[in-house]
């Protein structure tokens, strides 16, 4: 039974290859959290292919939708309002979720939330860790994001850093496919560099760059698919689980210096993970590592929060709901595949 003073948040997620609806109730607690995800489709081709990702959210987004609600043993009626990613993403997939919302805010009358999907990402940790609450900086992580974000509040954000190339995950999943491993590449590179060593010294990418809070990731993809083909060219066996630890070291390096560096130049005593490769075993090993030597506490969201889910837009959506902020008319809202943090 609702709680009048309860307040209900109905999320849905399409950015990319994972159909999801969740509802969450007081912004923190997920009373289900529903994941269509595309992977092993997407795997065939060793990447996300953006038309079939945005058919199969079509054929998925009805039953995703019933199933939240049915878990969540809530009716639409329940709903406070429904919070939607709007972008950045694919837009073929952002679209199936736009317009189901829409539809959904429109007939129903319930208001409308749009969230950005790195909003999102930095919100799984509140549903992680209730004790959590800004002022922090944020490491977002993802296939599509690198970047430092001082959290001066839940809604107020300064973006601090971020990368001039390619995105770290881009830079996992470009390596991954180098060496042959299979699609998604994050969780395959780490998978073959738990039984290697870093022993190999691609480039180190912060010789240049240590002064600000900038990241650069294609100098080390490049220099690791150049390895590769050099040693291939000369038909000379490739120990690829010594390949991939010693791109992980160094690609985690990167992301650890520069958030150090962060927090201590700025005065935090908080760094919070966000986006897919939050995931990554290795990062939060060397986060929690250097963190400790100065007095900084480490904060990330279980692997099932990490990666992209509705549980999170809706978390987003909440914060966003209470402060009256991002209520869109739903006859108007128009997904974006590129928006600024
Ligand atoms: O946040 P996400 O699910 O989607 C985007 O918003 O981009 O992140 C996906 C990215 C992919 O590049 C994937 O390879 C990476 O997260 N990833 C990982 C791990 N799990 C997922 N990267 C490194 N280690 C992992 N364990
Ligand atoms: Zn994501």
């Amino acid at each position: 039974m609702k709680n009048k003073k309860d307040i209900y948040i109905l999320g849905i997620e399409s950015s990319c290859d994972e159909t999801s609806v969740a509802v969450i109730k007081n912004g923190k607690e997920v009373l289900s959290n529903v994941i269509n995800t595309q992977i092993d489709i997407h795997k065939l081709y060793g990447g996300v292919v953006p038309e079939i990702a945005s058919r199969n959210h079509v054929m998925n987004i009805d039953g995703v939708y019933e199933e939240a609600l049915k878990r969540a043993n809530v009716t639409i009626g329940d709903i406070d309002a429904i919070a939607v990613t709007y972008g950045a993403g694919l837009l073929g997939s952002l679209i199936v979720g736009v317009n189901f919302a829409k539809a959904l805010a429109y007939s129903t009358g319930k208001p409308l939330i749009k969230v950005n999907h790195i909003e999102g990402h930095i919100a799984g940790n509140y549903i992680a860790h209730s004790d959590l609450e800004p002022p922090f900086i944020c490491l977002i992580v993802s296939g599509g994001h690198t970047a430092l974000v001082e959290m001066k509040t839940y809604m107020e954000r300064k973006l601090i850093g971020t990368t001039t190339d390619d995105a770290i995950g881009e830079a996992f999943d470009k390596v991954a496919r180098e060496c042959g491993l299979s699609y998604p590449g994050g969780p395959s590179v780490q998978k073959q560099a738990e039984s290697g060593k870093a022993v190999i010294k691609f480039t180190n990418m912060l010789k240049e760059k240590i002064t600000d809070y900038n990241f650069s990731y294609s100098g080390l993809k490049t220099a690791v698919i150049n390895y590769l083909h050099n040693k291939r060219q000369k038909n000379e066996e490739i120990n690829i689980p010594d390949v991939c630890a010693s791109f992980q070291d160094e690609a985690v390096m990167q992301v650890v210096t520069k958030s150090m560096q962060a927090v201590r130049q700025l005065g935090f005593k908080k760094i919070v993970l966000a986006g897919g490769v939050s995931a990554n075993l290795h990062l939060r090993k060397r986060m929690e590592e250097e963190a400790q030597k100065i007095g900084v506490s480490v904060y990330y969201p279980p692997i099932s929060l990490c990666t992209d889910n509705a549980a999170m837009i809706a978390s987003a959506g909440y914060y966003n709901y209470i402060e009256n902020k991002s209520i869109v008319d739903p006859r108007v809202l128009v997904p974006t595949s590129n928006i600024a943090l």
